[in-house]
């Protein structure tokens, strides 16, 4: 058995060996609608780690996707809202029946919604693609059951971090992956983080597509009003990503147990250019950078540099080795050791834990890592949803974890 957790009004006390880590923050209830293989589902949770088996193809992975939706971002998958429209197995379709359809016409939209157990009392979140949107999708999104702006809302209530199978090839595959790893892990401290990713994207693109010379000559000024954007925004994002690594690499080197410890360090121009100046200083140097290489960049159709190409390197301390070197399972071992490291400092400094999204996570761990993981899991005081084939390979968790059922996309207790 994992330490002996118990709850009291569906708080974790009872994990003696670890220093609370802020509030515990829950959801307490989860609705879905026509989210993938979901026609429609609802799950009340307490505070345990929530464990969910069931075969291949069950909806596993489904309904972590659906949680990862309230909080800002692109979702697990990144994928395109409408893509997560309930698509009808083709039996019910067909000319008689035909697909759900929507106010708007097309597939039903599909919709999250979840009761928030946080230390300022209940909250209730609600988002899902916008069947009203035309041209780009968009994603509708309620706090209190008020329609808001902005995503950002949802960030201020609940944060969330995941690991995916396909994360297991992170540190071996392009730099992007990890820049989103890491966005994400920033976003659980300053929700405000993805807003200014997408306008320095939006601006990046708009460049792009004035060097092109689609829509006829580049505008000078044009081009210069979102350069500045660029370059605000863009040191902006540098700046929260070295503060997060700064604090987090701390935190990583102190972590002890059965993970090994993660030296973390961020890679980029314009990280460097921080590093040496203020950020006023930086911006004055991205944005003449950014003017200086229109040629070049109307060649290659991107931009030299900037924060869209930083690189977030992680080491296996003990093995004082990059971790695109060590074993696959000593990879997956120190992204679980930085999520851990992550969770524990989002807990003491904002006060509150982030949901922990963890798709297959102990597919490859022997038996004491798998404890070690329940333990640490346990004592974070974090909600974590686990998933997996097999049930028994919970065990250990015995009566501190709730464990749920998942066949055919439905869900039993
Ligand atoms: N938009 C969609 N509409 C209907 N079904 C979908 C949609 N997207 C994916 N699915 C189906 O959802 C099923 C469950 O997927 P998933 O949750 O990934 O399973 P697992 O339990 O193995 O994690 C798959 O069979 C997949 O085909
Ligand atoms: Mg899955």
């Amino acid at each position: 058995m994992v330490s002996p957790a118990t709850a009291s009004n569906g708080a974790w006390s009872g994990a003696a060996e670890a220093p609370a880590s802020g509030s515990a923050v829950w959801l307490s209830r989860l609705r879905l609608s026509n989210f993938r293989s979901y026609a429609a589902a609802e799950l009340e949770t307490d505070g345990r780690p929530v464990v969910l088996t069931g075969a291949n193809g069950a909806g596993k992975t489904n309904l972590l996707e659906a949680i990862s939706y309230l909080v800002p971002g692109r979702g697990l998958r990144g994928a395109r809202l409408s893509e997560v429209d309930r698509q009808p197995p083709e039996a019910e379709t067909g000319p008689e029946t035909g697909p759900e359809t929507g106010p708007w016409g097309g597939p039903a939209p599909w919709a999250v919604s979840a009761e928030v157990v946080t230390p300022a009392g209940p909250r209730q979140l609600g988002t899902g693609r916008d069947p009203a949107a035309t041209g780009r999708e968009r994603r509708l999104v309620k706090v209190d059951g008020s329609l808001v702006s902005s995503q950002q809302a949802l960030g201020d209530v609940l944060g969330a971090v995941w690991l995916t199978p396909q994360m297991d090839r992170l540190f071996l595959e392009g730099a992007s992956g990890r820049r989103r790893f890491l966005d994400r892990l920033v976003l659980s401290f300053d929700p405000a983080h993805a807003g200014r990713i997408t306008a320095y994207e939006h601006a990046l693109r708009e460049r792009a597509r004035i060097l092109r010379g689609d829509g006829g000559p580049a505008d000078p000024d044009w081009l210069a009003a979102l350069e500045e954007t660029m370059a605000e925004r863009g040191i902006a994002v540098a700046a929260a990503r070295r503060d997060l690594v700064g604090r987090l690499a701390a935190a990583c080197a102190e972590a002890e147990g059965a993970f090994p410890r993660a030296g973390l360090g961020l890679a980029g121009d314009v990280e460097a250019w921080l590093a040496e100046a203020p950020a006023l200083e930086a911006e004055d140097r991205f944005k003449a950078a950014l003017a200086a290489s229109r040629r070049k960049d109307a060649e290659t159709g991107g931009a030299a540099l900037g924060p869209h190409r930083s690189d977030l390197a992680v080491r296996h301390l003990a093995r004082r080795m990059p971790a695109a070197q060590c074993s696959t399972g000593e990879q997956k071992a120190l992204l679980i050791s930085i999520v851990l490291a992550h969770a524990r400092l989002v807990g003491l400094e904002r006060g509150q834990t982030p949901l922990l999204l963890l798709d297959e996570i102990v597919a490859h761990l022997d038996a004491q890592r798998r404890a070690a993981l329940y333990g640490a899991l346990l004592s974070l005081r974090a909600q974590a949803w686990m998933t997996g084939t097999d049930s028994g390979l919970f065990d250990d968790f015995g009566a501190a974890a709730l464990f749920v059922t998942v066949r055919d996309s439905r869900l039993t207790l």
